[in-house]
């Protein structure tokens, strides 16, 4: 599906970094997956030990190697710290492929709109580089901030497409569903 050498390492907003991960960026990823702020609404992305972190990282490298994409690691220009993550991977929607749009960000970060940033640079770079596949979110019901930051990010509501999560019902946000289904049906005339 990806043209050889696809290949978006980096990505950058005005005030953001968007990198692939690398191996040593499992310290961020434990730290921020065990904070208990960062999963409340998602338990069961929550991680206790180091050697769930490599898993979960490996699980992220393994998409970047496959598909030349996936989560990016969330930084200031110039600064070391991580923020949080910020990406797409491939998943499946009623038996249709497309990208899923996750973020997850460091307590101490939140609420000065880096999410927000990096989610609509990372939206931005699928709609254009990876047209037929729509973006969706996931989002717990009560995790109004999660819902701001899918729209933010151009993704709209799409209650047709609700379903069972992991942690209980999933609202769905997309962006690009419609607009492919239409065309589909249009063509089909
Ligand atoms: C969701 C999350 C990524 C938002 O990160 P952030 O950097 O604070 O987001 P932003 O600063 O871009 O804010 C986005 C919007 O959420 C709002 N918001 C932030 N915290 C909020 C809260 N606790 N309750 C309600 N709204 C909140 C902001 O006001 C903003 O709304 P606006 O666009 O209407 O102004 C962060 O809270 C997080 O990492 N949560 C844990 C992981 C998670 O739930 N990921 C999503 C899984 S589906």
């Amino acid at each position: 599906m990806t043209p050889a050498g696809f290949d978006h390492a980096e990505l950058r907003t005005e005030r953001l970094t968007l990198r692939r991960p690398v191996a040593g960026d499992v310290v961020a990823v434990h730290a921020i997956h065990r904070d208990p702020l960062a999963c409340a609404h998602n338990p069961s992305d929550a991680l206790r030990t180091p050697e769930e972190a490599a898993d979960l990282l490996e699980r992220w490298l393994e998409h970047w190697r496959g598909f030349g994409f996936g989560y990016w690691v969330v930084r200031r220009h110039d600064a070391e710290r991580t923020l949080g993550f910020c990406g797409v991977k491939l998943t499946d929607v009623d038996d249709r492929r497309a990208l899923n749009l996750c973020y997850r960000f460091d307590p101490a970060d939140w609420g000065q709109g880096f999410a927000s940033e990096a989610a609509r640079e990372v939206v931005r770079w699928a709609r254009e580089h990876l047209p037929a596949l729509p973006v969706v979110a996931r989002v717990r019901p009560a995790n109004t901030a999660s819902q701001r930051v899918a729209v933010n990010a151009g993704l709209t509501r799409a209650e047709h497409l609700d379903r069972p999560g992991e942690d209980g019902p999933d609202l769905l946000f997309a962006a690009g569903w419609e607009s492919e289904h239409l065309s589909a049906l249009t063509a089909r005339r």
